[in-house]
């Protein structure tokens, strides 16, 4: 740690000391290390995903399966299904693989390293820093979104992103005290969560200020700078609402790998430019007026839904299960699936209101 670095922990673990954010995985600032299954736990959620969004998904999760032997012991369906709407469901599939190697190979006790962390199913880089520090008490430099905007703005880092990502570690590393490394992680998250926001940052108000170069500069939230963004590319796909005689729809899961895997969802087309518009099978199918429209990582979706009614006897081909209609909400659907299937309802009480 250089002799600057230790002022700006000094500064904001001071801060931190007294405003830090109450949050259910964390120990009180300066407390002995948090549970590490909790801290795990909500580090995975809080990946790409903000700390309101977690905080239903953390109750619910810690309340059902209270440790990592009763995560490791949920089925997979129903640890998909209390994913759903939190998004990026490939961490879901490894926090189950995770949890299972944790029991199965080390007794159920997470590695208390960042080499040893590092090496469980689908733990990155960050994980284990995060994990290491805040649940441990290393030193490990954690380095998420939020540390990345406040580190480029203390130094004024003016290389774009992503090349400046180096430069951003290192500077970051430099600023780690040896104590304390979890609280200080946690304090960089909420300076970048509620003062050195990504917009209008409330540099009035931060315990950095006298140790911050941006805001000696016209823009300070001119940093990050970003390279050129990519214009999303945007897609359409389609997807079929199959109602039977008896209200249940028919739902199938999604292939584990890929796109919303493992999930369950409406049977779909490919999502590209000139989707395959071919039904499942001949029927009167009717499309909903409007398409739904949704936005992922890498490009915007457009589906258009069509639904149609088939009798008691009918047999979808291929896998998949009846599903009853006014339960649709517990099917774990992911939330494009989810607002189709409220778009389909809408409509259907809309027409019944006729
Ligand atoms: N974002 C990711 N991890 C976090 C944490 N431990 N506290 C606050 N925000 C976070």
């Amino acid at each position: 740690m250089t002799k600057d670095g230790g002022k700006i922990a000094t500064d904001l673990l001071a801060h931190y000391d007294v405003h830090a954010r109450r949050l259910a995985w964390r120990a009180l600032p300066g407390a002995n290390a948090a549970d590490p299954y909790r801290v795990w736990l909500s580090e995975v959620m809080l990946q790409q995903t903000t700390v309101a969004a977690v905080g239903p998904y953390f109750a619910t999760f810690t309340a059902r399966w209270p440790s990592v032997e009763a995560l490791a012991a949920a089925a997979d369906a129903d640890l998909m299904a209390a994913w759903a709407g939190l998004g990026y469901y490939a961490r879901a599939r490894n926090l189950l693989a995770c949890a299972r190697a944790v029991v199965r190979d080390h007794g159920g006790v997470f590695p208390d390293t960042e080499e040893g962390l590092r090496a469980l199913p689908g733990v990155g880089a960050y994980t284990a820093a995060a994990v290491a520090a805040i649940a441990f008490g290393r030193r490990a430099v954690v380095v998420d979104a939020n540390v990345e905007r406040v580190v480029a703005r203390l130094f004024a880092i003016d290389t774009p992103l992503p090349a400046a990502r180096p430069a951003i570690r290192a500077a970051a590393d430099a600023i780690t005290p040896d104590a304390r490394a979890g609280d200080f992680a946690q304090a960089m998250m909420d300076l970048g969560a509620t003062i050195c926001t990504s917009r209008n940052p409330a540099c009035g108000i931060c315990p950095l200020r006298n140790d911050c170069a941006a805001v000696r500069t016209a823009d300070p939230a001119a940093y990050p700078v970003k390279a050129a963004k990519k214009a999303r590319p945007h897609r359409t796909g389609h997807g079929w609402w199959i109602e039977r005689a008896d209200g249940h729809v028919w739902l199938v899961r999604r292939p584990d790998k890929g796109l919303l895997g493992g999930m369950r969802a409406l049977p779909s087309s490919d999502w590209s430019a000139d989707p395959d518009a071919t039904p499942p099978f001949a029927a009167d199918w009717r499309m909903l007026a409007e398409p739904v429209d949704h936005v992922f990582t890498h490009f915007s979706l457009a589906l258009a839904v069509h639904t149609t009614h088939v009798g008691e006897d009918h047999a979808p081909s291929g896998a998949g299960e009846w599903w009853p209609v006014a339960r649709i909400a517990d099917a774990g659907l992911p939330t494009l699936f989810a607002r189709a299937a409220q778009a389909v309802l809408k409509e259907k009480d809309a027409d019944a209101r006729h």
